[in-house]
């Protein structure tokens, strides 16, 4: 009947509107977007849902997912990663799909003895299928202060960013038979947990449990982002303000001069650069530029 559709398309438009209104005021929410997945009180969401702390000690981690998944996005969260001494200590923001031949874009920082660097360790999966990293130090202290870390994810390419610099890129090659992941709705997912059998120089240095408990937190989470409900996809509220730029960004001349100032500078691990860990030849994206 015209007259409901009208009106559905009324409500529909106010509540648009309102969404809008509300993303520009409030970006993501922690209470609203989120929910804990492990670790019970060790996570716990402040203010409102401005603020998420997440901790670690002996007998478990913690962590947390979104409530809702998306298919291509932008994806902005604020991290203060632990102080002291994190040796052992993951602390995770990463986006991932379900099953076996799942697709997953990884931020991880893997912490250090005081004094020492905290590694950034990033990789892409594709139908089940990693085996992508790259690593990086910092150019500061992750530790000291907030900092954003965004994952950017369109049908072309995955753009990784620390404070709006781009670190890394992943090219859609699927033209060369590179799989991307582009089809399964990914959740966002963060954690920090205890790996001292591999994480800090090699599982070397064990975690410090008298330092316990240990504390990340984050803040500001933002998705600009196709939210998939019911199978459908639906623009989250602060997309619609975004007019979907994310959809088709790449890098411009300054991104790629940053780009190539990481990648030369704080770059301390390309798999494309890792020859004798595919000795019958490096995987197929390697053989092109990484500052697409
Ligand atoms: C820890 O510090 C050492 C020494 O500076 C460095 O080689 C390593 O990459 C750092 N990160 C981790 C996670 O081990």
């Amino acid at each position: 009947m015209k007259g409901t559709s009208y009106l559905s398309f009324k409500v529909r438009l106010t509540v648009l509107l309102m969404a809008a209104l509300v993303s520009t005021t409030f970006a993501g929410n922690f209470k609203n977007d989120m929910d804990i997945t492990f670790g019970g009180a060790r996570a716990n969401i402040l203010n409102g849902g401005q603020d998420l702390t997440l901790s670690l000690d002996q007998y478990s981690g913690s962590g947390f997912q979104s409530k809702h998944e998306y298919l291509f996005g932008r994806f902005d969260i604020q991290l203060k990663l632990v102080p002291g001494n994190s040796a052992g200590t993951v602390t995770t923001f990463y986006l991932s799909s379900q099953g076996a031949a799942h697709d997953e874009i990884d931020f991880e920082f893997l912490g250090n003895s005081s004094g020492n660097p905290y590694t950034i360790h990033t990789n892409v999966f594709a139908q089940g299928k990693g085996n992508k990293e790259q690593q990086f130090h910092l150019w500061f202290d992750p530790t000291a202060a907030f900092h954003t870390y965004t994952i950017l994810w369109n049908s072309q390419r995955i753009i990784f960013l620390i404070d709006n610099i781009p670190i890394r890129v992943f090219s859609n090659n699927e033209a060369s038979g590179v799989a991307f992941p582009k089809s399964q709705p990914m959740r966002v997912y963060a954690s920090l947990w205890n790996a001292d059998d591999w994480a800090t120089q090699g599982g070397r240095v064990k975690t410090d449990w008298t330092k316990a408990p240990f504390t990340a937190s984050y803040r500001n989470f933002n998705a600009i982002a196709n939210m998939v409900v019911g199978g459908n996809q639906v623009p989250t509220s602060s997309g619609i303000n975004d007019n979907q730029a994310w959809s088709s960004q790449g890098l411009d001349a300054a991104g790629r001069n940053r780009l190539r100032w990481v990648q030369s500078k704080h770059m301390i691990y390309n798999y494309c650069d890792d020859r004798n860990r595919f000795p019958n030849g490096l995987p197929t994206e390697c053989k092109q530029s990484r500052f697409l």
